[in-house]
């Protein structure tokens, strides 16, 4: 599972926890989370940078994404409020090509201080004291394809690297290179043979998922965007749903985000909306559906409107 701000949440996991039952070798990722936030925010905005490290029992192994400009607050953000809270694992954004991430000289702003990046990874190393695996998210370059920045952020050994196979100028708007891969393989069992690497760019499904595994060989994939309103995406080689599962999933889905956040107060109603489009699709009705739903003002009202469809 891609972490992915705002859809990757405590509730979403839980859906995919129910309804992809995943084995041992799938990995949940939380939202990518400000360390400095963990650390300096104050009591309300502590609470809510702290709700996107909510997870369940169901939800393991589970890793933290954290983010900073500042190695020794990954360190401290680690010990302090990673560790203490039973994560799996710790992943470091190092890819995030939004505006105002890179303005704070972290996410994908990264690759182009390497130094920097490199002792984060040696803090958060040095925090987690051999606890915790420490993996990094990126990408293949900053405006360029850069195999350097590959071999640079793999000499310092991290557990896991997961290559978005697009440059950060890219955004999402071309195909991934899956074609780099072979090449970073390459790289990384002449510098760091046990690191593992995980490609991420474009898969679709389950079945895509596997081909991919079986083409490249990296050790693991990622998936994003192919999860939305999907939480039986790996349960399924393709999608089979009919209107009604993906009905009494969005329903599950939107009851747990009652429970973990909106009674709480922890993230606003419209977060769950951007969902909608993605469960209530490919079935008559499913448009005149998605509008009512898009005008409904809190979980309940949304759910009472979903039951009310499986009664007819
Ligand atoms: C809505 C959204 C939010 C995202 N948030 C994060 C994030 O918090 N951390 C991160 O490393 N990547 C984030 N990403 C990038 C994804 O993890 C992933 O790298 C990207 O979507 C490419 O994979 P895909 O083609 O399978 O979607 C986000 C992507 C989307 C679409």
């Amino acid at each position: 599972m891609a972490p992915m701000e705002d859809v990757t949440d405590v509730a979403f996991r839980e859906a995919f926890a129910k309804f992809s039952v995943p084995g041992e070798d799938f990995i949940f990722f939380t939202e990518f989370t400000s360390a400095d936030g963990l650390l300096k925010a104050d009591k309300i905005g502590y609470r809510k940078v702290a709700s996107r490290l909510l997870f369940s029992s169901s939800q393991r192994p589970v890793v933290a994404q954290i983010f900073s400009a500042s190695p020794e607050n990954i360190y401290k953000a680690i010990k302090k409020e990673i560790i203490p809270r039973g994560f799996d694992g710790v992943d470091i954004n190092m890819g995030c090509p939004d505006k105002t991430i890179i303005k704070q000289k972290t996410g994908a702003y990264l690759m182009q201080v390497p130094e920097i990046a490199k002792e984060m990874v040696l803090k958060a190393k040095e925090a987690s004291g051999g606890k915790l695996p420490i993996s990094v998210k990126t990408r293949v370059g900053f405006n360029n394809v850069d195999v350097n920045w590959i071999r640079e952020i793999l000499s310092v050994k991290p557990d896991a690297l997961t290559v978005h196979l697009r440059t950060k100028k890219e955004l999402s708007l071309v195909d991934a290179h899956w074609d780099l891969m072979p090449e970073i393989l390459k790289i990384r069992d002449e510098i760091s043979p046990n690191t593992k690497i995980i490609g991420n760019g474009d898969i679709k499904n389950l079945k895509e998922a596997r081909e991919k595994l079986q083409k490249y060989n990296c050790d693991g994939v990622m998936i994003g965007r192919g999860l939305f309103g999907n939480p039986s995406f790996f349960k399924y080689e393709t999608d089979q749903r009919d209107s009604a599962e993906k009905i009494k999933q969005l329903i599950f889905h939107l009851e747990k985000f009652g429970e973990f956040l909106e009674k709480d107060n922890l993230k606003p109603y419209h977060v769950m909306k951007k969902h909608f489009k993605a469960y209530i699709n490919g079935f008559s009705g499913a448009k005149n559906l998605r509008e009512k739903l898009m005008q409904t003002t809190n979980t309940q009202k949304a759910i009472d409107i979903l039951k009310n469809m499986l009664d007819y």
